[in-house]
């Protein structure tokens, strides 16, 4: 199936490393015209250049999207190179270090921080670059929420708050932008294999005396998890929900939260 993605200017925040590289890949594949964006220059331009090597348009640009700053600059790098952006991709943030921290340890100051590189990320580039779509009449912003933000834990109350938070006001924004030909959209994944995904297994068994026992860690944590497939996602679940959406054919797709975990978060509300 052609997605119709050919020529569509896309800017994928976090695209530097792990879900963002997967998202911002499969978008090129796809004929997007990618920006690949971190904070971390090296890996930026190392993702661009590969991506690049295949023959797809890319620009790079590097910016704290926690910062008003960062996120002007990063905005201003992608509309210089591409003239505007047809599709963005809020995928960029993640919890806080030390991660396994439990609800009182977490201070206030690392709330503020996982809500400043998650939620306020998104909404410094919903402002810079929604308003363009809106002009030209089509667009589509998907942010990449987390099943943390579903299934409240009694661990990170920074986390799961601020990825819930992401839902909603996607959802609102979806309804503020109606009738414009602009869709947003959530993808709340479940566990993704990624670079922090394997720490945390690695830190799971070594912490349950299994060694670097990583398969067992994986088989422990998903019995008890409640997914109907048996896996860990694939950064590529994720990236193939992402090409949907933003497919001029998802366009009856606006507002949904689409629960992307192998069935782990399932519910009829
Ligand atoms: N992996 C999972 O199992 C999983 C599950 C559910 C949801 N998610 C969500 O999926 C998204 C990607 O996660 P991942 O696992 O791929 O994490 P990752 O490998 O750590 O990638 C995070 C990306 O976000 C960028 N980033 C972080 N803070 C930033 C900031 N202040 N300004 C600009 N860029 C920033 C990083 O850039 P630099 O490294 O260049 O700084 C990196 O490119 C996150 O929002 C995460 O919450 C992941």
């Amino acid at each position: 199936m052609d997605l119709q993605l050919k020529g569509k200017r896309a800017l994928v925040t976090g695209s530097s490393s792990g879900i963002g590289v997967g998202i911002a890949t499969l978008l090129a594949e796809e004929g997007a015209q990618v920006v690949v964006t971190g904070r971390n220059a090296e890996r930026t331009s190392k993702v661009a250049s590969d991506l690049a090597a295949t023959g797809a348009t890319v620009v790079s640009a590097v910016g704290d999207l926690a910062t008003d700053e960062g996120a002007e600059h990063v905005a201003s790098v992608a509309l210089n190179a591409l003239g505007g952006i047809d599709i963005l991709v809020n995928n960029a943030g993640g919890a806080s270090e030390g991660d396994q921290k439990s609800w009182f340890q977490v201070p206030l100051s690392e709330w503020l921080a996982t809500f400043e590189k998650n939620v306020m990320a998104a909404g410094r580039l919903i402002h810079l670059l929604v308003p363009g779509m809106k002009e030209r009449g089509w667009g589509r912003v998907i942010q990449i929420g987390s099943g943390a933000g579903m299934i409240p834990t009694s661990a990170q109350p920074d986390y799961g708050p601020a990825k819930a938070a992401m839902v909603n006001l996607s959802m609102g924004l979806s309804k503020a932008l109606s009738g414009t030909g602009v869709t947003v959209n959530t993808v709340s994944p479940g566990m993704i294999m990624t670079e922090g995904l394997m720490e945390f297994l690695q830190s799971f068994a070594a912490g349950r005396g299994w060694g670097d026992d990583t398969d067992r860690a994986a088989e422990y944590i998903l019995k008890g998890c409640g997914q109907t497939v048996n896996r860990i996602g694939q950064v590529s679940d994720v990236a193939f929900a992402v090409a949907m959406l933003a497919s001029p054919r998802g366009e009856f797709m606006n507002g949904v939260n689409i629960h992307l975990d192998g069935g782990g978060t399932a519910s009829i509300y």
